[in-house]
């Protein structure tokens, strides 16, 4: 694998939020573990009126705010300082791209490029650096979801990016792809014998996956609001998790090994029908111990955009033909959790029911966040002399992988995105095939939505969503792992 840095790396949206919470403690990290070549310039770019010092400034409130205390090194900052720059810039106003590109110096060994501002600047930023000579081949650059809101809208963009970018110099973030739990699905289907014979429609009963979360809006009223639950998170997070879930086996782990596997996939999802999705809104409730407000007060308007979605999917494929995939994702649940759960189906005779034995199906639970664990369900005879019967107890074969990798530092998924992108590693990134699928997908739900007459159903924050989403699993005779 021939990776190559770049002499410098180029943040817009430098004073956002994002910036703030993940791309500078990811940065400082690369730099406190010298993971970055000592001469990459990392410069800032945003409408804020600052210079340099400012920027400094406003990335050390930044990084006091968000990193842990043991490794707030006086020294390590203040090298990392050192190595900020910025330039103001008005995206939308071509004339200040020349001042950026003077700013940026020399980039004859490369420059990695990172969008994180709001999708209607893209057009108008790709033609900017375009004039500036800043779009070329030795350029690539990192783009940040939201990439449209349906497909025609995600073509336009990716339509402007291609104007200037190689589909090989274009690096689409899901920042799931960079979390290490989620690369370990990779390693836990293709590194082992035991699970691969297994993966399939003849062994398994249907497939879960559950991202719930505690949080809100938490601010993002106007964003979210024209987002929704399906938008912000089933399209992107969900659809990759359920694509390197199921794809067939890559004959390599590269770029296009693996995000070819991840497409046909992705394809081969069936349409969704009505009967086979559930849409809700939280109200008042309480999480964690905490009485927390409905959404259309967090909003302070009526509003009928989902903050919770149930899906049962199916992949048309030989491998999961008859595997539904139920997905769950909602705000204010009662718990955070990122999990993937492998109901497999029961064994074909038991040969204990004389003897009053019930063995249950296994089940292999993959929990992503916030703990990282494999846990495999088999059952066990309870000890004794069974002059009552057999007892059959359901044992977990346990693999903690955070006490396995104790030593290991966890990594925010952006420290290795960003890393990727500095030294064009494209592999944990979403190719346009890919996007387009997803949206493809989701835009038929849409459809189905707008001309149905299912209303957003109401759940109580705290809980597991709204009533119709347990009767989805139950009406086909399984339920939710909660
Ligand atoms: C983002 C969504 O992409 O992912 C947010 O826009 C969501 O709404 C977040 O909260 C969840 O990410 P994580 O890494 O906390 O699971």
């Amino acid at each position: 694998m021939a990776l190559t840095s770049c002499s410098a790396l180029l943040l817009f949206g430098a004073t956002g939020d994002l910036s703030r919470r993940m791309l500078l403690p990811s940065l400082f990290a690369l730099h406190e573990d010298d993971l970055i070549a000592p001469d990459l310039r990392i410069v800032g770019t945003a409408r804020s009126d600052l210079d340099d010092d400012g920027f400094r400034a406003f990335a050390k409130a930044a990084l006091a705010e968000f990193l842990p205390a043991d490794r707030q090194d006086p020294a390590r900052l203040s090298g990392f300082l050192d190595r900020l720059h910025y330039q103001p810039l008005d995206a939308s106003n071509i004339a200040g791209f020349a001042a950026l590109a003077e700013k940026l110096g020399d980039i004859s060994c490369g420059l990695a490029i990172f969008l994180s501002t709001a999708p209607a600047l893209f057009e108008a930023t790709i033609e900017g650096l375009r004039h500036a000579g800043l779009a070329h081949a030795n350029v690539r650059i990192g783009l940040e979801k939201p990439l449209g809101h349906d497909l025609a809208s995600s073509a336009r963009i990716n339509d402007a990016v291609a104007a200037g970018f190689a589909e090989n110099a274009i690096f689409r973030i899901d920042h799931y792809l960079g979390k290490e739990t989620v690369q370990n699905l990779m390693a836990l289907r293709f590194g082992n014998m035991l699970f691969e014979p297994l993966w399939n429609a003849a062994h398994i009963d249907h497939v879960q996956i559950t991202v719930s979360e505690t949080v809100g809006l938490e601010g993002r009223k106007g964003f979210y609001d024209d987002t929704g639950a399906l938008r912000d998170m089933v399209q992107n997070h969900m659809l990759q998790l359920l694509a390197l879930t199921a794809m067939e086996p890559p004959c390599d782990y590269d770029a296009t090994s693996i995000r070819d596997e991840k497409v046909k996939l992705l394809r081969a999802l069936r349409p969704v029908k009505s009967a086979e999705m559930v849409r809700g809104q939280y109200r008042s409730g309480a999480v964690a111990g905490a009485a927390v407000a409905g959404y259309p007060d967090d909003l302070g308007a009526e509003s009928d955009t989902e903050t919770f979605v149930a899906i049962k999917a199916h992949v048309d494929n030989w491998r999961w033909q008859g595997v539904p995939f139920y997905l769950r994702h909602g705000k204010r649940l009662a718990e955070r959790r990122s999990e993937i759960v492998l109901q497999f189906k029961d064994v074909p005779h038991n040969i204990f029911a004389d003897r009053g034995g019930r063995p249950r199906a296994n089940r292999l639970v993959i929990r992503l966040q916030p703990e990282e664990y494999v846990r495999l369900q088999v059952m066990a005879k309870q000890p004794g002399l069974d002059r009552g019967g057999i007892v059959l107890s359901e044992v977990n074969l346990d693999l903690s992988l955070t006490t396995a990798f104790a030593k290991t530092r966890r990594r925010i998924a952006y420290e290795r995105l960003l890393l990727d992108l500095i030294e064009g590693e494209q592999t944990l990134f979403v190719r346009r095939d890919e996007v387009e699928a997803q949206w493809r997908w989701i835009d038929a739900i849409r459809t189905v939505w707008d001309g149905g007459d299912e209303e957003v159903k109401p759940y109580a924050a705290g809980g597991w969503g709204p009533n119709a989403a347990i009767a989805l699993t139950e009406r086909d005779g399984r339920s939710w792992h909660d």
